[in-house]
């Protein structure tokens, strides 16, 4: 069907019809029009899984590693698979489109979704989000790149301007959705939340009719982030096609009265219908509908642990090795220390979590290989202050892990009696009942016996009641009043119960908004910190070394809400301390997606940063510190040394308006130029297990210069390393910044040739006064580095 059969396609609905269509039926579907032969569309949040149509509670699914961990492989390769792998999960539930990648910038390491996204760095993100589009493409699934544009911090997401001047966001914001756009082909992209200089983004005229769709010529249609929309001619006129989600919004009759106020012209509307068609097309819902595999490997299959494991491994990070600490020695005896070690966190918050079908953890996957004699554990100290739904409660009725949720409407009847795994169900978002849930029981007996703090999440009226004693009631209420608090951040109470083995724990709600997250919480009443890190110290004592897990968890890496601070959460760096202290050698393995602060480096002899590592996890963890797979990765991201030491900082808008104020000279670019202190790694650090050395390294010019390098092998073990060009150019107001990369596997005493071609997007320079691209000089110097803390050579 080509555009113009398309475009006779839109035209031959009538108005209302074709603005029905432009708004969501539901959470995650869309409406079907048998009159132009559209089929259901059917979306599902991605980016590290594809969770489905259910926002909680749903099927089960692969939990893949988090897009930072991905993007350390620095291999587009490892993101063509992931993609592939997920237009298989994609296909197994018959979704169409999947709700990634993240491509926003890692601005400031306070952001607290930078987990989704891949680097600091645009050329690397657009080039990983590139391969990962294409995998699912290729596969007739459609990618989503998102969030359009300058969505890079999560405070005030829904008010927020990102205040931006046209240079930083053409070089280094919309960078990474135009190569995804154009190399990736993606077929969609959402709006997002913030503002952008003023104008909604899901209103910009600029951004999205302008430079999107006109100056790139883009096909693929632009959707709304969910609720995001804020009007019905000024979004619609901005280039958006489509609000998600459905059915209510702010189009159906306000656009069609809109319409015919000549507010809004019909070729506009025909161009999103039109776009939407294409999406369709493309996804093989329109006309005759696309046909599904009939088997697909399930997420908890032999298969799925294979490629799981392998790709999180590839992408762990070697921060520090002093005496080759790293691999461990297979004959000697482990501790493995820390609450990271005993609930690894596999994931981030927010909507790109999934329901997977088990999360490894690092004591479960060091046992596996190690033997259970030769590994002692000791769990760590308190990680979290807002403890998670239950692990510990089981469903009264069925005795399966979780807890029983049963619904009622107004009048009292059940909607719904449903086991919650998760001990967690959603509640008003993507719910297919007649009428509106009113209230909810929740209930699940308890796996423990003694002093335990129960506890629920939600908002709403509750009643709370344990083993039939006299009942708590209390409100809870939203900290804040944006939107998706209630589903993102819902605000929880626990007490303190002492319960015999088996108690009966039960809560009832009566809502008081019409849509959130409703769960209960129980765990063990927490230790004291210095009797959890003397049990530490003496099993590290007594053991070869010491493996200390520690890291962030989805408080801190999360959707909705920025860090504070780099800090690790409690007491975790006195316990490193400690350990580091006592142990013959300790490794830290850091569990987190985004940049720590370590004040214990000096005393430690390794570092192994292993991001958010999905399903498989503690397999990961255990075959990179064993070698079994290289940890091979390089960071995405530079870690500053201290809070605040970085180019841009603060995530807190000030009357209303965050000032990307720093420019292009974000990440590693500000540090290079003197804007803040030397950081603790720099970006496209990493050490692998192998050594090398460069020789050899010439300059090829011409109109894409590129460079040669030879690197050898020198340490012993066969390895992959990452060869980094940086451009220096000749404008002293032009910051350092990533040219190019090649990666290459070599064999202990062998070399390799390397050849790096500087990528032309970023010879590129923004010219305000004439609003067009210009190039940067001719002549600029060329840095050969394995992260600009470790430059091998420089030419030009
Ligand atoms: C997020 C999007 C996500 C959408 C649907 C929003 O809160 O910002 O990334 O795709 O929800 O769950």
């Amino acid at each position: 069907m080509s555009p113009d059969d398309l475009a006779s396609l839109a035209k031959s609905l009538d108005l209302p019809a074709k603005v029905r269509l432009l708004t969501g039926a539901s959470a995650f579907t869309l409406h079907p029009e048998p009159a132009v032969g559209l089929g259901e569309l059917r979306f599902s949040d991605g980016p590290t899984g594809v969770r489905g149509l259910k926002f909680a509670g749903g099927r089960v699914v692969s939990l893949f590693p988090n897009a930072t961990l991905l993007a350390s492989s620095w291999d587009p390769n490892v993101l063509y698979e992931v993609g592939t792998l997920l237009a298989e999960e994609a296909m197994a539930q018959q979704i169409h489109v999947v709700l990634g990648p993240t491509i926003n910038l890692h601005r400031t390491a306070l952001g607290g979704r930078l987990f989704e996204a891949y680097s600091e760095d645009p050329l690397l993100t657009g080039r990983l989000a590139a391969a990962y589009v294409r995998g699912l493409q290729d596969n007739g699934i459609a990618a989503c790149l998102k969030h359009l544009v300058a969505n890079e911090s999560e405070t005030d997401r829904n008010t927020v301007d990102s205040v931006v001047d046209e240079a930083t966001l053409r070089e280094l914001y919309l960078l990474p959705f135009e190569i995804a756009a154009l190399e990736g082909e993606a077929w969609s992209m959402m709006a997002a939340y913030n503002d952008v200089n003023g104008v909604a983004a899901t209103e910009q005229n600029h951004v999205i009719n302008e430079v999107v769709k006109g100056e790139w010529g883009y096909s693929g249609l632009v959707m709304s982030d969910w609720f995001a929309t804020k009007s019905a001619a000024p979004a619609a006129n901005g280039g958006l096609d489509l609000v998600m989600p459905g059915p209510a919004g702010p189009w159906g009759e306000a656009l069609v009265a809109a319409v015919h106020d000549g507010l809004v012209a019909k070729a506009v509307i025909d161009d999103h219908l039109s776009r939407l068609l294409l999406l369709a097309r493309r996804v093989g819902a329109l006309a005759d509908p696309r046909s599904w595999p009939s088997s697909l490997p399930n997420p908890d299959s032999a298969v799925r642990r294979e490629q799981l494991t392998r790709l999180a491994a590839a992408g762990m990070t070697v921060l520090k090795n002093e005496g080759d600490v790293l691999p461990l020695d297979r004959a000697g005896r482990v501790a493995l220390i820390g609450r990271h070690a005993v609930e690894t966190i596999d994931m981030g918050g927010g909507s790109a979590q999934v329901n997977p079908p088990h999360q490894v953890s690092v004591a479960t996957g060091l046992t596996a290989l190690l033997g259970a004699p030769a590994v002692s554990i000791v769990d760590g100290v308190e990680v979290r202050t807002r403890p998670v739904p239950s692990r510990f409660l089981t469903d009264p009725v069925s005795g399966a892990q979780g807890i029983r949720a049963t619904l009622y409407d107004a009048a009292g009847s059940v909607l719904e009696d449903r086991l919650c795994p998760q001990s967690k169900t959603m509640v008003g978002m993507d719910d297919d009942f007649a009428g509106p849930v009113a209230s909810a029981r929740l209930s699940g007996r308890v796996g423990a016996e003694g002093p335990v703090e129960l506890g629920v999440l939600g908002v709403g009226e509750w009643t709370v009641r344990v083993d039939g004693a006299s009942p708590l009631t209390f409100p809870l209420q939203a900290a804040g009043n944006g939107f998706g608090e209630e589903v993102l951040t819902p605000p929880l109470r626990t007490d303190r119960f002492t319960v015999a083995p088996g108690a009966l724990f039960e809560a009832t709600v009566t809502l008081t908004t019409p849509m959130g997250l409703f769960g209960l919480i129980g765990h063990n009443a927490p230790r004291a910190t210095v009797d959890v890190i003397d049990d530490a110290v003496r099993a590290a004592a007594a053991a070869d070394v010491a493996v200390v897990v520690v890291g962030l968890t989805e408080e801190q890496e999360t959707e909705s809400v920025d860090k504070s601070t780099l800090r690790l959460p409690g007491a975790q760096d006195a316990l490193v301390e400690a350990v580091a202290g006592a142990a013959r050698r300790t490794v830290v393995v850091v569990n987190a997606a985004t940049p720590v602060l370590m004040p214990w480096l000096s005393r430690v002899d390794a570092v192994l940063w292993a991001g958010l590592p999905g399903q498989e996890g503690g397999h990961a963890i255990a075959a990179a510190l064993l070698g079994d797979v290289e940890p091979a990765g390089r960071l995405v991201t530079t870690f500053p040394a201290a809070d605040g030491a970085a180019p841009a900082w603060s995530v807190t808008p000030v009357d209303g308006k965050l000032p990307y104020a720093e420019g292009t000279f974000i990440g590693y670019r500000g540090h290079y130029a003197g804007r803040a202190p030397e950081p603790a790694f720099w970006m496209g650090h990493g050490l692998g297990y192998g050594r090398w050395e460069y020789s050899d390294v010439r300059l090829v010019t011409g109109d894409e210069p590129a460079i040669t390098a030879t690197v050898e092998n020198v340490g012993g073990r066969r390895s992959r390393e990452v060869v980094q060009v940086y451009l220096r150019p000749v404008e002293p107001d032009e910051p350092i910044r990533l040219v190019g990369w090649s990666a290459v596997t070599v064999d202990p005493g062998q070399s390799a040739r390397v050849t790096v071609r500087t990528d032309p997007r970023l010879w590129r320079r923004w010219d305000e006064a004439t609003g067009s691209w210009g190039r940067l000089s001719e002549g600029g110097t060329f840095l050969v580095a394995r992260g600009l803390g470790d430059i091998r050579a420089t030419v030009g």
